[in-house]
């Protein structure tokens, strides 16, 4: 009698690199395509989640998909330069071969989002780390009320993706403004005392409203008084958190953050968590 044999939730399903893409900070842009193409058109993820990518022979890592769910067959991820795995994914050549497995983590979330009016607040090169959100917002725009991204930059065009704040800042359906720091600041006060004087300028309702945070969770906190101050509420407050991630799917114990997984709690948390996992910064 055959036996039905369960799919092994680790086993990755072949891909290639289809494109690369040079991007400011040595960051490279890779799109992904799997060899399935029913896949390719099937995959659906939320803005937030990640993926585990695999370089045959190398090892495997986890990593943010920066593309949105809402251009389907559509798979991005921005790659610096760090360790064993992302080396030898810098090194591959378009249409290498390599595995894919996933989405994992919460994501945004977006079906309580809808409606809301939007922050998005990033320091720096984070800028990238919200890209995600971004165009799911903007193609699904009905569906959200304001939407206001205040975004901390020396020179937009040195950041990852940004000369994306050109187009954007065109847009009459959302509200952007881009802050210079005052002086370049390793403790990342200054980006985020620009961005508070940033949010200062611009009209927002707090009630209801969810602020996106993308930085150095380090720099949060006046950011959090700031926002707290304002009204946020504790739970509207979100930021996504990369943690030593394995497995990414709540069996290695790598990634904990006290009581929980960054792989299947998160990556994205609230302020709401923060605050119960003082690990967190
Ligand atoms: S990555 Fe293994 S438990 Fe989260």
């Amino acid at each position: 009698v055959p036996v039905a044999t369960k799919p092994d939730p680790l086993q990755p399903n072949r891909a290639h690199v289809i494109r690369v893409q040079r991007l400011p900070l040595e960051i490279n842009l890779f799109q992904l395509r799997f060899e399935d193409e029913e896949l390719n058109l099937s995959f659906d993820f939320k803005p937030g989640q990640f993926l585990m990518l695999s370089v045959i022979g190398v090892g495997e890592a986890p990593f943010a998909i920066v593309s949105s769910p809402s251009r389907r067959g559509l798979i991005e991820i921005a790659v610096r330069q760090s360790g064993r795995v992302t080396t030898a994914l810098h090194n591959l050549k378009e249409n290498a071969l390599i595995g894919i497995r996933g989405p994992y983590g919460n994501g945004y979330p977006i079906e309580r989002m809808r409606r809301s009016d939007v922050l998005l607040l990033s320091e720096g090169p984070w800028f990238g780390a919200l890209r995600s959100l971004r165009w799911y917002i903007l193609d699904n725009r009905k569906d959200f009320g304001q939407v206001t991204l205040v975004a901390t930059a020396d020179d937009a065009k040195d950041l990852p993706f940004g000369d994306e704040l050109s187009w954007l800042g065109d847009r009459e359906d959302i509200t952007c403004r881009v802050c210079r720091p005052a002086a370049r600041d390793a403790e990342g006060q200054d980006h985020m005392a620009r961005l508070i004087a940033g949010l200062r300028q611009t009209k927002f309702v707090a009630q209801g409203t969810y602020a996106v945070l993308a930085g150095e969770p380090a720099h949060f906190p006046p950011l959090w008084d700031y926002l707290l101050e304002r009204g946020v509420s504790k739970d509207k407050i979100l930021f996504s958190l990369q943690r030593k991630m394995r497995c990414g799917i709540g069996k290695c114990g790598h990634c904990s953050i006290g009581y929980k997984y960054t792989c299947l709690d998160g990556p994205v948390f609230s302020y709401w968590d923060a605050q119960n996992l003082p690990e967190v910064i």
